[in-house]
């Protein structure tokens, strides 16, 4: 593997995920980190993120730079070719060389601006640090994907031992327009592996085609929690109206009445999240949320080392 930005640098996904389960079961520490550095760059905050990552390198013996770029770093710029005498004062292209110079691994976290759908979906300030760094590139969450998230999600998944498990992804309600990069990342993923999959939102709030092929997708989302052994919920913001939030009538919230309807699902979620907007406190406190965040750790763990052993 020589980046983890998207199911698509890993050539056995199944494997990462046994690997994290692996790491998890025997609370595995190496050294085949030591003397070696990684850099988290973060444009955008995190809790779990970066301290998941973090603790994943100091158990395989590396150490860790962080740096919130936007609040500590100088204005970036991203144009090539551009006069810089605005107020930008540090080209990408500079900085990402710079910051290659003193690690052995580099994460980087990038959210969209939701405006342009162009720019965001073609990933341009990811790629412009693959394209200029020395080392190996992690996506800590990009403008459109979060796949440390995803494998984290399939190893708490696999936790359960159910075979062909009946997932559902369910839109939920949202006071702000959140980025696409959880779901688009959780269906990549998932769509890996024998679960049945159904995908339930508001008219309105479809995803991009790139990610929703061999699910089955509703409108209605007590239809689709009916006999559900897993309901993952996000917020997401319209992707055929960019960044919008069309108004929706029903009642998205996941509460244990709807919880009631599935297979004695276990309801899933990324974390941070809204309690009593986007699922009730009932529903959170039985969830698996705080094993997704512990989870966490172990799938990063599993990232670097693998990322250790090929580079
Ligand atoms: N789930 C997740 O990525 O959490 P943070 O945004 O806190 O890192």
């Amino acid at each position: 593997m020589k980046h983890f930005i998207s199911v698509h640098d890993v050539e056995h996904p199944q494997s990462l995920v046994q690997q994290t389960l692996e790491i998890k079961a025997n609370a595995r520490r190496s050294e085949i980190g030591r003397n070696k550095t990684l850099a988290l760059i973060f444009f955008n905050p995190s809790l779990r993120t970066r301290l998941s990552t973090q603790k994943a390198a100091t158990n395989l013996g590396m150490d860790v730079i962080v740096m919130n770029i936007s609040k500590d770093g100088w204005n970036i710029e991203f144009e090539d070719g551009s006069v810089m005498d605005g107020s930008t004062q540090e080209h990408i292209k500079d900085a990402v060389q710079v910051i290659s110079g003193y690690c052995d691994i580099m994460g980087v976290r990038t959210f969209p601006n939701l405006k342009d759908l162009q720019e965001d979906y073609q990933e341009k300030v990811l790629k412009k640090f693959v394209e200029h760094a020395n080392v190996p590139v992690i996506s800590l969450e990009s403008t459109t994907l979060h796949p440390l998230q995803s494998l984290t999600d399939l190893a708490t998944i696999a936790e359960s031992k159910i075979q062909k498990p009946n997932v559902v992804l369910s839109w939920a309600p949202h006071p702000k327009a959140l980025p696409q990069a959880v779901p688009n990342s959780f269906l990549q993923w998932i769509t890996k592996t024998d679960a049945d999959v159904t995908l339930t939102h508001p008219k309105g709030y479809e995803l991009c085609e790139d990610f929703t092929g061999g699910v089955a997708i509703t409108n209605d989302q007590q239809e689709a929690l009916a006999g559900a052994d897993f309901v993952y919920t996000k917020s997401w913001s319209s992707y055929s109206q960019y960044g919008q939030t069309p108004s929706v009538e029903d009642d998205w919230t996941v509460s244990q009445q709807k919880m009631n309807l599935t297979n004695n699902g276990k309801f899933m979620h990324c974390l941070p999240i809204r309690r009593n907007v986007v699922a009730t406190d009932e529903v959170i406190d039985q969830s698996l949320v705080f094993e997704q965040a512990k989870n966490r750790e172990f799938a990063a763990q599993a990232v670097l080392q693998k990322l250790l052993e090929d580079f």
